[in-house]
């Protein structure tokens, strides 16, 4: 049987230039996300796309177990905090959080059932430790999800044995992130050259649990560090 993975927010970005080296290595891959339709390796027949919108209240079930799940999905925060309505600061904390959990467990549930080890990648940013201003809702977000990520590092192995956890945490990347939102991307990171080093660092992890941040160096090629940080 293949080894299967999934991507939650794979349909473009960092997690489609993930899902691209999984499909080269020969996972079996699906891809979840609003687009996931649209997305060109599911039209090209080369993964399977699962519709999902993390902001819906009662996001959409997969109740299947997987060896690979990487978590990338996220969604910038526009402006400062005291102009955010109530339905954007819904939207927030349940495209980084609550959507995310509440779709994960039964699929977690599932690889407990089964007795069958997932490796779970879930990408922060280095927004979950640096302050950084009119990002503070999505910088408590991203700090949730990296202390979730430490807990889980601890908790599946126990759970499931033989699990392991990977938190990444990325410096800015040139993806549709950015898109319509006018900031000059030309000296970030490329996508495709984070992933290759998030891969690397998960197919040489033999612990249960590791922290790595991809910095961004001068000449915008990424560099792996290691270690949890201390807010700053
Ligand atoms: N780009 C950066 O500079 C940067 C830096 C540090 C950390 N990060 C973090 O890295 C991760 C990947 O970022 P990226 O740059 O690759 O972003 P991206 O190109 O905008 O891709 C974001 C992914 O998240 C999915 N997503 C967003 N909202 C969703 C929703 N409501 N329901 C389901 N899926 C949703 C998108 O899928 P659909 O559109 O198909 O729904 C897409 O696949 C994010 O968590 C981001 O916060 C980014």
């Amino acid at each position: 049987m293949d080894l299967e993975a999934l991507f939650l927010g794979g349909t473009k970005g960092l997690g489609l230039s993930m899902a691209k080296i999984a499909l080269k290595e020969g996972w079996a891959i699906t891809v979840a996300g609003r687009t996931s339709c649209a997305c060109s390796i599911v039209v090209e027949g080369l993964a399977a796309g699962f519709l999902l919108d993390l902001e819906d209240g009662a996001p959409r079930e997969l109740s299947k177990a997987f060896d690979l799940i990487v978590w990338t999905a996220g969604a910038y925060q526009e402006g400062p905090i005291i102009g955010l309505s109530r339905g954007d600061i819904r939207s927030i904390c349940r495209n980084h959080l609550e959507g995310p959990v509440s779709f994960l467990v039964p699929i977690l549930q599932k690889n407990r059932e089964l007795g069958r080890p997932v490796f779970l990648i879930v990408v922060a940013s280095s927004s979950s430790f640096r302050v950084r201003t009119n990002e503070g809702l999505y910088g408590t977000n991203k700090a949730a999800k990296a202390q979730l990520a430490r807990t889980l590092g601890q908790e599946l192995p126990s759970l499931i044995p033989g699990s392991r956890v990977l938190l990444a945490n990325p410096g800015g990347m040139a993806t549709p992130f950015w898109d319509g939102r006018g900031r000059d991307t030309s000296g970030f990171m490329d996508s495709n050259a984070v992933a290759a080093c998030i891969w690397d660092e998960m197919q040489s992890q033999n612990v249960p649990f590791k922290e790595i941040h991809v910095v961004r160096q001068s000449d915008k090629s990424p560099k792996v560090e290691y270690g949890a940080r201390l807010p700053e």
